[in-house]
């Protein structure tokens, strides 16, 4: 009788403590439900044709009192631009002779000009490949001797992102080469993904995104490498306001679902000086590349990232020059790919990575519900054995009392 009553409470107990961690975890992972109004359009307000090897794709993310232009563009070094404003007419205005002249600060402007909160630009400016010959690694204790002259993207021919826009999944992609034999059977290509809310792709590195965010995919395909011993850094550089520096935080998790194998993830952020308050946008990305187009763990390989240097100068981006006037710093940095004892490049010819552009804070892992359900069963049913426990030695207490203090009459 006493067993059944016992069974019965810890499966009451063990259904309660499910029912709770259920309601946490919907909590953790559905709490983010904000939903852009997202659309796509290329070359704003042009009416005529572009030069070959120039396109600008206008991603409009409209909030209920808020808009997010991210602006992505291939004139110079390719460019994603974000801004931010408090208002949902805000729109692009594009003086097309002189934006293509590269050279005239304010030939595009994000309108009413007042109503712009935020803005910040990320550019892909070299890429750098060395010669590993002691298979270290680790470019910034190399001689210059091991460097090859690097890959100036804003020289690159690139591909028209008309061709492979697509509305229905938010994407495009531009790929490109120098045009000289070692991009003859290869590219570089950029793959930007916007989003309306929350989600993952599904394919690894699968960063958590949101409505403010988009993602750029990098992938270097069938390039042929200059020496045997060939590895590549790509160059990035970072352009937003000078009260704003920037900094790379890393965030370390214990738990790698996502991502298997990586339990960190890196994240390039403008936030005030002396300020607590948050972050205001960020690059963020994990650190691992893929040497397989098939994104799995033999192919995985780790990535690091040098620290933030200032730039004397903007980048060579036609975007943003035609943006951004005075009173805005560069900063730069290197992503190094493969660790020391890594296949080269030349064994797959093949490397890729992801980076995630966005508003805001930087979106957070959360336990996935298996690691949740997993750490419930691990934690929880040794809490209710000893509350079990407690509660049988407090009803046999009870029980014994009234026969230790029966009054004798
Ligand atoms: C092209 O756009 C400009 C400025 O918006 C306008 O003045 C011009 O008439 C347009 N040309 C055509 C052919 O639509
Ligand atoms: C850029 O503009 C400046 C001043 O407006 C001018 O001196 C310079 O020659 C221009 N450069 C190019 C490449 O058009
Ligand atoms: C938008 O921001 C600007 C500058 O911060 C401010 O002057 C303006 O009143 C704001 N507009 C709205 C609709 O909040
Ligand atoms: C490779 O290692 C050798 C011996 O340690 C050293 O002398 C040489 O400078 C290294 N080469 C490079 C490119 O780092
Ligand atoms: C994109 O391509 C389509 C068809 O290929 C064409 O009709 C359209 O005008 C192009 N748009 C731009 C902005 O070049
Ligand atoms: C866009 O992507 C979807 C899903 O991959 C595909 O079905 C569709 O054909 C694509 N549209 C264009 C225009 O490429
Ligand atoms: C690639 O070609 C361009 C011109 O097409 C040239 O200026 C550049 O030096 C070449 N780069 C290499 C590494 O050969
Ligand atoms: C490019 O591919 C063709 C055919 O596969 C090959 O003959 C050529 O040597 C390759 N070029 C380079 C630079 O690898
Ligand atoms: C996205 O931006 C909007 C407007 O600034 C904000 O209300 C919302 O909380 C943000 N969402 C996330 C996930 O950062
Ligand atoms: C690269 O390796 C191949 C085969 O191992 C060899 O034939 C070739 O000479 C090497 N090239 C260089 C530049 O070392
Ligand atoms: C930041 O704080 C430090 C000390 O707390 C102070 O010396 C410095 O002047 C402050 N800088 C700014 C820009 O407020
Ligand atoms: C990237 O690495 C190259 C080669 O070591 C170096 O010359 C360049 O200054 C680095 N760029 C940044 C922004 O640190």
């Amino acid at each position: 009788m006493a067993a059944t009553v016992q069974l019965a409470r810890t499966h009451l107990m063990l259904l309660l403590l499910f029912l709770i961690l259920q309601l946490v975890s919907g909590f953790i992972l559905d709490s983010d439900d904000y939903r852009r109004r997202v659309s796509l359009e290329l070359n704003p307000g042009l009416n005529s044709s572009v030069p070959p090897g120039v396109s600008l794709l206008h991603i409009q993310a409209r909030g209920a009192s808020d808009t997010l232009h991210f602006l992505f563009c291939s004139l110079g070094a390719p460019t994603l631009l974000l801004v931010h404003t408090n208002s949902t007419s805000s729109s692009v205005k594009v003086d097309w002779p002189q934006f293509l002249s590269k050279n005239d600060s304010g030939s595009l402007q994000v309108e009413p000009k007042s109503s712009m909160l935020y803005s910040s630009a990320l550019v892909f400016t070299r890429l750098w490949e060395y010669e590993d010959v002691n298979n270290t690694a680790d470019p910034q204790n190399m001689p210059s001797s091991s460097f090859f002259p690097p890959y100036e993207l804003q020289s690159f021919t690139w591909g028209d992102l008309n061709k492979t826009l697509n509305s229905t999944t938010r994407t495009a992609q531009l790929c490109g080469g120098d045009g000289n034999s070692s991009f003859s059977n290869g590219s570089l290509c950029l793959a930007i993904s916007a989003f309306e809310s929350v989600g993952r792709d599904h394919i690894w590195p699968r960063l958590l995104h949101n409505a403010n965010s988009s993602q750029v995919h990098v992938w270097l395909k069938g390039v042929t490498a200059r020496s045997n011993y060939s590895r590549f850094s790509l160059e990035l550089q970072t352009v937003g306001s000078r009260e704003l520096p920037s900094r790379v935080d890393v965030v370390r998790s214990i738990d790698d679902e996502y991502t298997p194998s990586i339990f960190q993830v890196s994240e390039w952020v403008s936030s005030p000086v002396n300020s607590t308050s948050p972050v205001l946008g960020y690059s963020q990305w994990k650190p691992v590349a893929y040497r397989t187009v098939a994104h799995n763990l033999e192919g995985a390989t780790p990535c690091r990232h040098s620290s933030p240097q200032p730039m004397a100068e903007l980048p060579p981006s036609g975007l943003v020059k035609a943006y951004f006037g005075n009173g805005y710093q560069t900063s730069g940095l290197n992503i190094t790919f493969g660790i020391a004892g890594d296949p080269f490049y030349g064994v797959t010819n093949y490397l890729s990575w992801t980076v995630l552009v966005g508003l805001g804070s930087p979106p957070i892992d959360s336990f996935s519900p298996l690691v949740i359900v997993i750490m419930a069963v691990g934690l929880g049913t040794p809490m209710v054995l000893i509350l079990l426990g407690g509660v049988c030695v407090c009803i046999r207490k009870r029980q014994a009392e009234p026969l230790a203090y029966e009054p004798i009459n």
